[in-house]
């Protein structure tokens, strides 16, 4: 069988898995996602003593942050279908010295291998987007949280990526057309706040935030020279106009006006304390 189109779907079955984990840390690192990561934290509510789930936990980056925040008397418990990125994210705990805090386990989010009413916290940061089951996913961080406890998710909105390019058609025939082909719902970030209500829990708050950069840092060059490639293999574009599309981009980057945003949004929620969600 081949390979799902969306990697982060089956990591261990892609030629490098190693890649994945570099993209991930590299991701973590860049000043404005580790800023809406950090936000969207503050924004569940996690205080010292929690016991914390993260779904989908990948290489560690948000759990790292995770157990900064639950501190000492915390937990935080990451789950993951990716064996390789499971034994990067407990060799990547171990070197913060958050090895005690955090423990990371191997599970299918529409299976979590946990008892009901655990946790004070579930989060899952740009999960939602890549799992084959979401809704399945959506009930079991449900399922796991305690009455009363927060259950909080962020997400990429794939159609408010916006490039400040000399050939905005061509440009939105790649982003458009790559997302469509890539993922169910690529404007996940817009659906989360429904999708909590829609499951009964109360007081859904929203918060919306921008990924913005200035230059092709690592981790945005290499997207956006995934989504030529991309385009190119769907046969959405020739490769002359991918190879011009990236030569524009690096101009754009080498006389410093190279501009690329796009919406992350996070949506959070109180599971009822007499268990009335729709689970
Ligand atoms: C884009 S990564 C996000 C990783 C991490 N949350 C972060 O923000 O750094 C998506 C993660 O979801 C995991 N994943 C995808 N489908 C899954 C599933 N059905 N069950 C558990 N994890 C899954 C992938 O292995 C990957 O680690």
């Amino acid at each position: 069988m081949s390979p799902p189109l969306d990697p982060w779907r089956a990591i261990d079955r892609q030629p490098e898995p190693e890649v994945y984990v570099r993209m991930m840390e590299s991701r973590g690192r860049t000043p404005s996602q580790a800023r809406l990561r950090r936000r969207f934290l503050h924004f569940c509510h996690v205080w010292p003593g929690f016991e914390v789930l993260e779904v989908g936990s990948g290489s560690g980056v948000v759990a790292r942050d995770l157990a900064a925040l639950v501190g000492p008397r915390g937990h935080v418990t990451g789950v993951d279908k990716s064996r390789v990125l499971l034994t990067a994210a407990r060799r990547g705990a171990r070197e913060a010295g958050l090895g005690g805090r955090i423990t990371f386990r191997h599970g299918d989010a529409a299976r979590l291998p946990l008892a009901t009413a655990r946790f004070d916290c579930a989060v899952a940061v740009t999960v939602l987007l890549h799992v084959a089951r979401p809704q399945a996913m959506l009930r079991e961080m449900v399922r796991v949280t305690r009455p009363g406890g927060v259950v909080a998710l962020q997400d990429q909105d794939f159609g408010t990526q916006v490039l400040d390019h000399p050939d905005r058609a061509l440009t939105r025939r790649i982003f458009d057309g790559v997302t469509a082909r890539m993922y169910p719902e690529p404007f996940s970030g817009r659906t989360l706040v429904r999708r909590l209500v829609e499951l009964g829990l109360e007081r859904v708050r929203l918060l919306a935030d921008v990924y913005q950069v200035r230059s092709l840092d690592p981790f945005t060059h290499s997207h956006l020279r995934r989504r030529a490639e991309l385009a190119t293999r769907f046969g959405l574009i020739g490769p002359g106009a991918a190879a011009r599309w990236l030569a524009a981009i690096e101009h754009a980057d080498a006389h410093g006006h190279f501009v690329f945003t796009f919406n992350y949004y996070g949506a959070a929620g109180r599971k009822p304390p007499h268990d009335r969600s729709r689970i």
